[in-house]
C-alpha cells in the first residue's frame, strides 16, 4: 500500500476563503488579541504566522509583545484590559510562556467567551463534559477536519493518540470520544507503545519524537496524523517516519503541510464565531 497524502495547506487554503469571503459580509472586522511574552523563537514565527494569516482574511491582529521577565501581575493586567475591551474578540497566550509565569492562572484568566484557544478551565469542562465548548482547541480542531475529510464515519475506530499534553493529546482524544471513537491516549512512559500503535485506525503522533513512529508500528490501512514539528540538521520533520509509513498507512499528513495549516485556519475560525456570538450578527 501506499499512502495517499492528506493535503492540510490545500484544506487549510480552502477554508481561509470561505472565511474571507464570510468575513467581508460583516458589519465590522473580528479581532485578535495574541499575547506573546519572551522570545521563543517558534512562538516568534508562529504569531507572526497568524497575524498575515488572519489579515488576509479581513481581521485585527494585535499581537501584544510583553518582554521576557514581564511580571505575571503585569500579565494579568493585560489581560484583564482585553477581557473589558469591547473591540477584541478574541484573546490567545502564546504557549509556552517563560518559566516564571503561571500559564494555568492566565489561561484561566481569559474570559470563556474570548478564549479562541479554549486552554481555559470552563472551556475544558465544557468540552469534556458537554462534548462541546464555545471553543475547541484549533489544533484538535484542524486534525479532525483532515479525519473526517478521509473517514467520514468515524464512529468505532480505534484512535491511538501519543501525547498527552493539554494543547493537543488530551483535548483530541474528547472530541473523537464525541465522535464515537474508543480512544486510547499513550505517552512517554505507555509499555508496548509499538503494539498499542499498531492497534489503531487512527494514529496520531504528537510527542515531539522526530521518526518515532516507524512502518512496524502502523496497521495496514490505518490514518495516520503527523503533528510534531522537529528541527532535525535543519529541516522540519515530524514524529513521523514518513516514506517508511507510507507503505502500511491508508492516509497520512506530511510535515510540513498537513495539521500546521489547519491549526492556523481553525483559530481564524474560532475568532469568526466570537465575534458572530459577541455582535449578535447572523449570516
Ligand atoms: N503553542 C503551541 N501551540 C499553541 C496553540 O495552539 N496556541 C497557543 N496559544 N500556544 C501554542
Amino acid at each position: 500500500m501506499t499512502a495517499k497524502i492528506i493535503d492540510g495547506r490545500k484544506m487549510a487554503a480552502e477554508l481561509r476563503d470561505e472565511l474571507a469571503e464570510r468575513v467581508s459580509r460583516l458589519s465590522g472586522k473580528p479581532h485578535l488579541a495574541v499575547v506573546l511574552a519572551g522570545n521563543d523563537e517558534a512562538s516568534l514565527i508562529y504569531d507572526r504566522n497568524k497575524q498575515k494569516a488572519a489579515e488576509k482574511v479581513g481581521m485585527v491582529c494585535d499581537i501584544y509583545h510583553l518582554p521576557e521577565d514581564v511580571l505575571q501581575t503585569e500579565l494579568n493586567r493585560l489581560i484583564d484590559g482585553l477581557n473589558q475591551d469591547k473591540n477584541v474578540n478574541g484573546i490567545i497566550v502564546q504557549l509556552p510562556l517563560p518559566v516564571h509565569l503561571d500559564a494555568a492562572a492566565a489561561l484561566r484568566r481569559i474570559l470563556p467567551e474570548k478564549d479562541v484557544d479554549g486552554f481555559g478551565l470552563y472551556n475544558t469542562g465544557l468540552l469534556w463534559t458537554q462534548g462541546k465548548a464555545f471553543f475547541a482547541p484549533a489544533t484538535p480542531k484542524g486534525i479532525l477536519h483532515l479525519l473526517k475529510s478521509v473517514s467520514p464515519d468515524l464512529s468505532g475506530k480505534h484512535a491511538v493518540i501519543i501525547g498527552r499534553s493539554n494543547i493537543v493529546g488530551k483535548p483530541l482524544a474528547a472530541l473523537l470520544l464525541g465522535c464515537d471513537c474508543t480512544v486510547t491516549i499513550a505517552h512517554s512512559k505507555s509499555e508496548n507503545l509499538a503494539a498499542l500503535a499498531a492497534s489503531a485506525d487512527i494514529l496520531v503522533a504528537a510527542c515531539g519524537c522526530a521518526g518515532l513512529v516507524r512502518k512496524e508500528w502502523v496497521k495496514p490501512g490505518a490514518v495516520v496524523i503527523d503533528v510534531g514539528i522537529n528541527r532535525v540538521e535543519g529541516k522540519l520533520s515530524g514524529d513521523v517516519d514518513f516514506d517508511g509509513v507510507c507503505e502500511n498507512a491508508s492516509y497520512i499528513t506530511p510535515v510540513p503541510g498537513g495539521v500546521g495549516p489547519m491549526t492556523v485556519a481553525m483559530l481564524l475560525e474560532n475568532t469568526f464565531e466570537a465575534y458572530l456570538q459577541q455582535s449578535k450578527e447572523t449570516l
